[in-house]
């Protein structure tokens, strides 16, 4: 029997640079896209995947993460008093079953594949996902809900996968295996970050990812890469070979939240799904024409 995706790691730790001053005092993942903030996507959609266990790696000044996932006393009994049953419905809406989320601290910001090795006790010798917030993904059908139905039938290790121009291979995690196959893609190699010239094709990492275990060993062990930082794709690309790996394309619009204008256009997408402000939404961008 295959074991199942139980738990889900959220690397959260980041400073968030790109968007200060905003991200002085909070978190980046903190960032609402219409009404919620980037860490709550993330988190809803590991639930629908069927993830139960939360595992967050966050840093120094996150604590406003962690409040996220909890009551807000006074302002829960502030609205019970009122009756203003709705917006306690949302105030509760956040909230995991206890024991569901764990939290721990990355103390030095020594990169992604470190900051997923701080988690490896609390995910233990399980298959695990791991989801960037930053990167939001728009379709019916949850990418990691994609994943995992994916998964049941190939197992091993997956990325999600999509094509990038190729001036931008600099960016990401990409991809050596054949662009053709289907929308599971073996995997031949991994590499982190290379020039365009360099690239062994176009098709980039996007921030989900489903691992075996085993990949802590070889985060324990892996030296600094690209930017002089641990990098998780490095890791993986030790498992090519030993264990299953797919890239997985997904269906669904990717946003990336990481950038201004990327998280400018989620905002612009997502409010447009939502019926109460589709309308005045579209009216006002075509005073922007
Ligand atoms: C990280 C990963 C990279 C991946 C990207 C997706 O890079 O290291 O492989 O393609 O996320 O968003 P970062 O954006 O943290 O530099």
């Amino acid at each position: 029997m295959r074991r199942e995706i139980k738990t889900a790691v959220f690397p959260v730790g980041g400073m968030g640079t790109r968007f200060l001053p905003a991200t002085k005092a909070i978190p980046k993942e903190m960032l609402p896209v219409v009404d919620k903030p980037l860490i709550q996507y993330a988190v809803e959609e590991a639930k629908a995947a069927g993830v139960e266990n939360f595992v967050f790696v966050t840093g120094r000044y996150k604590s406003a993460l962690e409040d996220h996932f909890d009551h807000a006393f006074e302002l829960e009994r502030g609205l019970e008093e009122r009756q203003k049953h709705h917006q306690l419905d949302l105030a509760h809406s956040t909230l995991l079953k206890p024991g569901q989320a764990a939290f721990t601290r990355q103390q030095m910001a020594l990169g992604l594949g470190h900051a997923v090795l701080c988690a490896r006790h609390l995910v233990g010798d399980e298959p695990f996902a791991v989801i960037l917030p930053d990167d939001m993904i728009l379709d019916d059908v949850l990418c990691l809900v994609q994943m995992v139905r994916a998964y049941s039938e190939v197992g091993g290790n997956m990325v999600a996968v999509a094509e990038v121009p190729g001036e931008h291979t600099d960016r990401y995690g990409i991809l050596d295996g054949d662009p053709r196959a289907g929308a599971l893609i073996p995997v031949r190699g991994l590499v982190e970050k290379p020039r365009p010239e360099e690239a062994p094709s176009r098709l980039a990492l996007i921030g989900r990812y489903i691992l075996q275990p085993q990949v802590f060993e070889h985060l324990a062990r892996q030296e600094p890469g690209a930017g002089g930082e641990i990098q998780l794709t490095d890791a993986m690309a030790k498992l090519i070979g030993r264990q299953p790996f797919h890239g997985f394309r997904f269906s669904g619009r990717r946003f990336d939240c990481g950038d201004k204008a990327g998280y400018l256009e989620a905002n612009i997408a997502y409010a447009l799904e939502c019926e109460a402000m589709r309308e005045p939404v579209r009216a006002f961008l075509k005073r922007y024409r």
